[in-house]
């Protein structure tokens, strides 16, 4: 991959506003930076060398989300609209390579300082397939012991605008750990594929897969320094807006 395109999205967007202000917009007809829907890059695609990096990783993120069945995959559920399989460490090389592909995407597409997993042998890691053959989900799942409650903001804010505002805020937690059992490391859902219940199936199966033989409630499970998506996904799905969560940066 070019050196520019492993650079975080954030980091790919604050140097592009600097290059930004290189352009002069001559009245271009694609003048102006575009995020790409599919593999979240941002570009110019005014500038042929943007636009070929972006087509170079398009492709590679493509590639890293096609699947390929295996014979012994681990199948955890399945839907009308695809099946959720399970990847474990000691698995073949070819479905442990799989999972760490995705999570490199995924990583990139977060966008910072990913904590590194606790403990890489016990990861668990999720993929959604679609009946298309594309991995549209990945959750990586990993054993925790104690995980903080976030503490909700009074919430005196009435507006759209002020409701942006709010949701991209820092949040704040609890500084008394609470016990939990597993941490959601990563969670992410390919961007066209949003908001069809995806990331909540995932977290389904995990609460009924992780611990063999319990079904964990949403008091045992924590998100790892939630993004705006994933608080608002977690508040949802944990039904408060004080769930547990951990990795946090301190300082937040
Ligand atoms: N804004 C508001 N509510 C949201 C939301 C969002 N961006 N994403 C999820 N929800 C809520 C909704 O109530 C939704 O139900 P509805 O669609 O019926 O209203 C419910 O959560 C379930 O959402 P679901 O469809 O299961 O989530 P998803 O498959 O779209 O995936 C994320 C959610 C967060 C994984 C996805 O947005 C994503 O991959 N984002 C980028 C990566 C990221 O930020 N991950 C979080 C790391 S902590
Ligand atoms: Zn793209």
């Amino acid at each position: 991959m070019p050196h520019g395109v492993q650079k975080s999205k954030r980091a790919r967007e604050l140097s592009k506003q600097s290059n930004d202000q290189m352009i002069i917009d001559a009245g271009q007809k694609h003048f102006g930076t575009i995020a790409c829907k599919s593999c979240g890059m941002i570009y110019t695609a005014a500038s042929p060398e943007d636009e070929a990096q972006h087509i170079q990783y398009h492709e590679r993120f493509l590639e890293c989300l096609r699947y390929v069945c295996w014979k012994k995959e681990r199948v955890v559920a399945e839907f009308w609209d695809g099946k959720i399989v399970l990847i474990l460490p000691d698995d073949p090389k070819y479905a442990v390579k799989k999972a760490e592909d995705v999570q490199e995407i995924v990583d990139n597409e977060l966008g910072f300082k990913q904590v590194a997993l606790s403990c890489p042998a016990k990861t668990k890691t999720y993929l959604f397939v679609s009946n298309e053959k594309m991995i549209v989900g990945c959750l990586v799942a990993e054993s925790i012991k104690q995980a903080f409650r976030v503490l909700s903001e009074p919430s005196t804010v009435h507006s759209p605008e002020q409701d942006a505002l709010q949701q991209h805020r820092a949040w704040r937690c609890s500084t008394e750990p609470e016990p939990a059992v597993c941490g959601v490391s990563r969670i992410w859902v390919f961007g066209p594929a949003r908001r069809r219940g995806i990331a909540r199936r995932l977290v389904d199966v995990v609460r009924s897969t992780f611990m063999y033989g319990s079904y964990l409630s949403t008091e045992e499970i924590a998100f790892s320094d939630p993004t705006p998506d994933g608080k608002q996904f977690a508040t949802e799905y944990c039904q408060t807006p004080t769930f547990l969560v951990y990795n946090f940066v301190y300082g937040n």
